[in-house]
């Protein structure tokens, strides 16, 4: 087991059943890690639950019942690993990191950043004994494809979670702006120097100084991108009585 930082004072402690620890070594020393660790806000710790696993080969898979290819992951060692945690913390949520879990968005992200020691486990080969299910307190699928393993969505379920405890990301108000931040809605476009480039050009309100001008205009961009790009989104976004009309008004002049 790392042990990245004494648990205790950390608002948020993440806890990674994985074979593959090693991995994880870009995940924990990036930036947004790094910096929260530094500052006592989140804790990382890495179990490889193959030490958990029996026997002089200690096997983490085997052949399935009922026969076909590939090998399936035993509960055993993951049940051994999870009870460890649980008797250390009995508070523990564990989460199972598989393609027929419940789909992570920014609402399931809100929710997990309430939680004070989150441990994910990480599934690989083909698949993995069905009572593992039975362990978690919930499933998470970040989509809707097929990864070799569960490692690569653990590190995104940390990233949108991590950045969501306050004082992890510098500034909380560009958290609260930014896409689905509270509204549902995409964020607007930005620019920086040059004012022009290869023809294209920055634009003119954003270069006027009229703030109030420019809040609209980003606010009607959000609106605007949100219906052309995620019409999905725009159902649940919260748009006011003027900002339906107006939205109104520009899908008819579309037409
Ligand atoms: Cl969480 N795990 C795996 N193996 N594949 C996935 C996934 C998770 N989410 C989407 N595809």
């Amino acid at each position: 087991m790392t042990l990245v930082q004494e648990q205790g004072q950390a608002r948020m402690c993440w806890t990674v059943l994985t074979l593959f620890p090693d991995m994880f070594e870009p995940v924990i020393s990036s930036s947004l890690f790094g910096k929260a660790r530094e500052r006592g806000l989140l804790d990382v710790r890495l179990v490889d639950y193959r030490q958990y696993a029996n026997g002089k080969h200690k096997a983490v898979d085997d052949t399935p019942f009922g026969g076909g290819a590939g090998m399936v992951i035993k509960v055993e060692p993951l049940a051994a690993a999870l009870d460890s945690l649980r008797r250390e913390n009995p508070a523990v949520y564990p989460v199972l990191l598989r393609p027929q879990g419940r789909p992570f968005d920014q609402q399931a992200a809100r929710r997990l950043s309430n939680k004070r020691h989150v441990a994910l486990v990480c599934g690989r080969y083909e698949g993995m004994d069905e009572r593992i299910a039975g362990l978690v307190d919930e499933e998470i699928s970040i989509g809707d494809y097929v990864l070799s393993g569960g490692e690569a969505a653990a590190w995104v379920v940390m990233d949108a979670v991590s950045r969501l405890v306050p004082g992890v990301v510098g500034e909380p108000q560009s958290v609260v702006e930014e896409s689905f931040g509270s509204d549902n809605l995409l964020e607007h476009p930005h620019y920086t120097r040059p004012r022009e480039f290869r023809g294209m050009t920055v634009p003119e309100v954003l270069l006027s100084g009229d703030h109030a001008a420019i809040e609209l205009w980003r606010r009607r961009q959000s609106i605007i991108q949100t219906a052309r790009r995620r019409p999905d989104l725009l159902a649940q976004a919260e748009l006011d009585d003027d900002e339906r009309a107006w939205l109104k008004e520009m899908e008819n002049d579309v037409d």
